[in-house]
């Protein structure tokens, strides 16, 4: 038996999930509410915040899973791209319950987390793995990427954005409006109120495989400061149609590219990942295309689409099956690359 604890602690949530066997046993996650105040995560705040959470965190994961530390074959660690001092927390811990234990220590990538989330089984409930290759549209708070999954370990990224990821543009939108950080959820919720095409905002002119959301807030922030010059409560009034028409531009725009990536790689087996693929409007806009073009879709359980352990532990559970362990010398990487 394989018995796997993974960390998470990248950005401003403290997660830690316990693996066995390929079985997802537990996850447990601290959010941090202390950043929502400032309307955006205060780095020297979550890295403080991670020291605090992450032993009670653990220790819960451990619990829920009915097992001991005895009973635990590797940690896992998440060694990047996030905060770096959000990640030193996580990868300090890691260490030291290596080394106190004598188990080996696996190094993952935020990224690949975020994408080896669609492989997370739990005993007694129905799921349903990608085929290789497929196509993930992975969108996130830091990263907006079309990636062609070759193999669990083989990976290409097809296109990605030039500026602002899709989550940025969420929430630097939701900040315009006066909304609190993280505002991709807040938007979600008031654009089901509202009527999608009441504002229209143009679409970025960049490459077929491209992302770029800088302009579309820069676009937002214009209008809004015009509007609100003539009817201060021009925002309060009209919140829901600017939630759903801004929510509807972004989707439109990912959902553009995607088709794109389709198209050129004639891979039909497409998923979506990371924190934005929560977005209800995306969701429902992907499984109409998917019955319009006869796509098989596959769209990660909601708990497992933010940040969270349980998809750093699947992906150590691979990498402990591949013999690929790493040392005590491992250091964070904020801006780790190679997915
Ligand atoms: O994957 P994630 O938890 O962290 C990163 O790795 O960045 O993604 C966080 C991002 C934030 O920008 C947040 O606003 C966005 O995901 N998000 C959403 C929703 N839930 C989270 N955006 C739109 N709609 C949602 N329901
Ligand atoms: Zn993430």
């Amino acid at each position: 038996m394989k018995t796997i604890l993974a960390i998470e602690t990248s950005c401003d949530d403290t997660s830690a999930a316990i693996i066995q066997d390929g079985w997802l046993l537990s996850n447990v996650t601290a959010n941090q509410d202390v950043h929502k105040k400032y309307g955006g995560v205060v780095p020297e705040l979550a890295s403080r915040a991670h020291q605090a959470n992450i032993v009670p965190v653990v220790d819960l994961a451990i619990k829920n899973a009915n097992l001991t530390i005895s009973d635990i074959d590797a940690i896992a660690f998440t060694r990047g791209p996030g905060l770096l001092g959000s990640l030193l927390v996580g990868i300090s811990f890691a260490k030291g319950f290596a080394l106190a234990n004598n188990i080996p220590l696996i190094d993952v990538n935020h990224l690949h987390g975020h994408v080896s989330a669609l492989f997370l089984k739990e005993k007694g409930v129905k799921h349903t793995s990608p085929k290789f290759p497929f196509i993930t549209l992975l969108v996130s708070g830091g990263h907006s990427q079309l990636i062609v999954v070759k193999s669990f370990f083989d990976k290409e990224i097809i296109g990605e954005t030039i500026d602002d990821a899709a989550g940025e543009a969420f929430d630097k939108s939701a900040k315009i409006m006066g909304l609190p950080y993280p505002g991709g959820p807040l938007i979600d919720k008031y654009a089901k109120l509202g009527n999608p095409h009441a504002y229209k905002f143009t679409k970025p002119k960049v490459g077929d495989l491209q992302y770029s959301f800088s302009g579309l807030k820069t676009a937002i922030l214009y209008f809004i400061r015009d509007e609100v010059k003539k009817n201060p409560n021009f925002i309060k009034e009209n919140l829901n149609d600017l939630c759903a028409s801004i929510q509807f531009t972004i989707i439109d725009i990912l959902v553009d590219k995607l088709k794109n990536a389709i198209k050129k790689t004639g891979i039909k087996e497409v998923a979506i990942a990371g924190g934005v693929s929560a977005n209800s409007g995306l969701r429902e806009r992907l499984k109409d295309e998917a019955n319009k073009n006869n796509w098989v879709l596959h769209i990660p359980e909601f708990k497992f689409t933010t940040d969270n352990a349980a998809m750093i532990a699947i992906t150590a559970y691979h990498k402990f099956l591949n013999n690929d362990f790493t040392s005590q010398s491992a250091v964070a990487d904020a801006r780790l690359k190679e997915i």
